[in-house]
């Protein structure tokens, strides 16, 4: 089974692609998380730029997710809510609507990385929200990591009860897909 990690920080040393890493070294046996790196050659959803002749980082990000058996979407939190370059590539990926979206039916699952108390936990339910008007599958719990500044070491989570917490949360992804997968 593979898994799409989409961290949704252009940043260099962002904590939320530290985490999507470190959900790709935790990753169940048999299950492989690749981390999409293309956020920032995307461009701003432009309808007029849409249809078959799409830019190619966008049928990129469509084929990936297609590709994939499932997406996990790590997300910051920019004030209260998703960050307008995750919200950009999931528009992307809801297009053409319903039945030829990459989201449309796709199995996903949403965690968050913030350096306050709550770890992106508004962002998370808005993703969560938006993904399912995209057609998505979300996988109902979250994985909030607060205080990322102090959450990491050598790439890892800090805290052993956080790296079960994400184990866990791939789990479940995992069991999400997994009948689709098998299907396919
Ligand atoms: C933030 N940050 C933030 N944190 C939070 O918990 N709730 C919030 O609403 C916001 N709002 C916010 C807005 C903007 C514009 C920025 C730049 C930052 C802080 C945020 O959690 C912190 O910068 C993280 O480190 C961002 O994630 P990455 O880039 O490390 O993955």
């Amino acid at each position: 089974m593979r898994i799409l990690a989409i961290s949704g920080s252009l940043r260099e040393a962002s904590y939320n692609t530290l985490l999507a890493h470190a959900a790709a070294a935790l990753a169940p046996a048999g299950v492989e998380v690749e981390v999409y790196d293309g956020l920032g050659s995307l461009p701003l959803y432009d309808a007029d730029l849409d249809g078959e002749d799409a830019p190619a980082p966008v049928r990129e990000l469509r084929e990936r997710i297609a590709d994939a058996d499932a997406v996990l979407f790590v997300t910051p939190e920019y004030n209260g809510s998703v960050p307008g370059v995750l919200k950009n590539a999931v528009d992307w990926a809801s297009r053409p609507s319903r039945g030829g979206a990459a989201l449309w039916g796709a199995t996903a699952a949403v965690a968050g990385a913030s350096t306050g108390q709550y770890g992106a936990l508004w962002a998370q339910q808005d993703l969560r929200r938006v993904l399912g008007i995209a057609g998505a599958r979300v996988v109902a719990s979250e994985l909030p990591v607060p205080r990322a500044a102090d959450a990491f070491t050598d790439g890892r989570l800090r805290d052993p009860l956080l790296e079960q917490r994400l184990r866990d949360h791939l789990e479940a992804l995992v069991a999400e897909a997994a009948p689709i997968a098998v299907a396919a």
